[in-house]
């Protein structure tokens, strides 16, 4: 028998299911690159900013020599844009490193981790990497039972993950609730508060986390460039929280875990508030195109805040990974979310409205 090497918890991890690359699907379809459209990973339709670009640019006569492993100057301007204190920042390769890092940090094997059903698909994974138990609790209308959740913390208890807006869900937890939560966690327990999608929230829905960073030293607000921002592909997010939480999380990342290019494409983005707002508006306009079209076609989905939509494409569960292999002979890449155990749906990503278009006469003509 062959050697089997690590521990059991990191053996059962079904590793994380990714949308399909474009040159993929044009290889296995035998299709034309060019003509794929890609709604799979809640990507900004519209790219990378200019500025941005600008600014990545500026950074390459510089990428012989390693990044600012503090990123200092990123962190200035995180500060100036959320009034924190640099100690309260930590830059991450994408948010997704965030997340990760919270669970190395504060959960040992055997100790627990409450998270939601249907919610980010790395709760479970960055749970399972450090062989901590995961207590999942029900979803309420496809978003998080926060009663509940807060009922579900044991004594073994040391890390919650909560998404706002959810993915892949797009459901949102009113300020108030969050608010409430907050105030029912034990002091021990630590509080993921993932903002991936915060900057697609209309200005009624923004809250202020921040102020609960203040409130709570057990609160960790996870932010990304990936979505709104455009830099998915640069890898940036980051984490605000007191210095008790910070300096842990900065004790056990790499040192270079955010390249230059990133770092100075993150200050430029962030910087950036007109694209920004015409990323929200084209999203806003983007959904309402989506969601119409799901109405004509008597689709059920759910309300999203998110850059996406959840469209349920069948009543078996057989239909969300057979409508998706017919979107992919069309040359239209989607999420199916069998995984998250919602057989009969798919995420759409929100695109530009030649996409959306794209799509949606596809999936007519799949489900006619
Ligand atoms: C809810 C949520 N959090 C975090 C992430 C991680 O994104 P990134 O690592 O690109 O910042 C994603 C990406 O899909 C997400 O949906």
């Amino acid at each position: 028998m062959s050697i089997q090497f690590g521990p059991d918890y990191v053996r059962a991890i079904a590793p994380y299911q990714g949308g399909k690359p474009i040159a993929e699907v044009a290889r296995e379809f035998g299709l034309d690159e060019a003509k794929i459209i890609k709604l799979a990973s809640n990507e900004n339709p519209l790219g990378m900013p200019e500025s941005a670009k600008q600014a990545m640019l500026g950074a390459m006569a510089d990428l012989g020599r390693y990044p600012d492993a503090n990123g200092f100057e990123l962190k200035q301007a995180i500060t100036g844009k959320y009034d924190v204190p640099a100690e309260w920042i930590t830059l991450g390769n994408g948010s997704n490193d965030i997340l990760e890092l919270a669970a190395h940090a504060f959960v040992q094997p055997g100790q627990s981790v409450v998270y939601a059903e249907f919610s980010f698909a790395v709760y479970a994974l960055a749970t399972q990497a450090v062989g901590a138990r995961a207590i999942m609790v029900a979803a309420k209308d496809y978003g998080h039972d926060l009663d509940a959740m807060a009922k579900a913390i044991t004594t073994d208890t040391r890390l919650v993950f909560i998404a706002n807006p959810n993915n892949p869900t797009g459901t949102f937890i009113p300020a108030a609730d969050i608010a409430a939560f907050l105030a029912k966690v034990p002091q021990n327990v630590v509080v993921v508060l993932d903002e991936a999608y915060n900057e697609y929230l209309a200005p009624e829905l923004q809250y202020e986390s921040i102020a609960w960073v203040r409130q709570y030293p057990n609160l960790l607000v996870s932010r990304t460039l990936s979505k709104a921002y455009g830099l998915a592909g640069l890898r940036i997010g980051f984490g605000i929280a007191q210095p008790a939480i910070t300096d842990l999380l900065n004790r056990i990342r790499q040192p270079f875990n955010v390249n230059s290019a990133a770092q100075a494409a993150a200050i430029a983005a962030l910087n950036d508030s007109a694209f920004l707002q015409k990323s929200a508006r084209l999203n806003a306009e983007g959904y309402k195109q989506l969601t119409e079209a799901f109405d004509a076609m008597n689709l059920e989905y759910v309300r999203s805040y998110g850059n996406f939509v959840l469209v349920r494409v069948g009543n078996d569960d057989g239909a969300g990974a057979r409508i998706n292999l017919e979107l992919l002979k069309k040359g239209v890449i989607v999420r199916p979310v069998g995984n998250y155990g919602l057989p009969q749906w798919l995420r759409i990503s929100i695109g530009l409205p030649e996409e959306n278009a794209g799509f949606i006469d596809a999936l007519k003509s799949i489900l006619s």
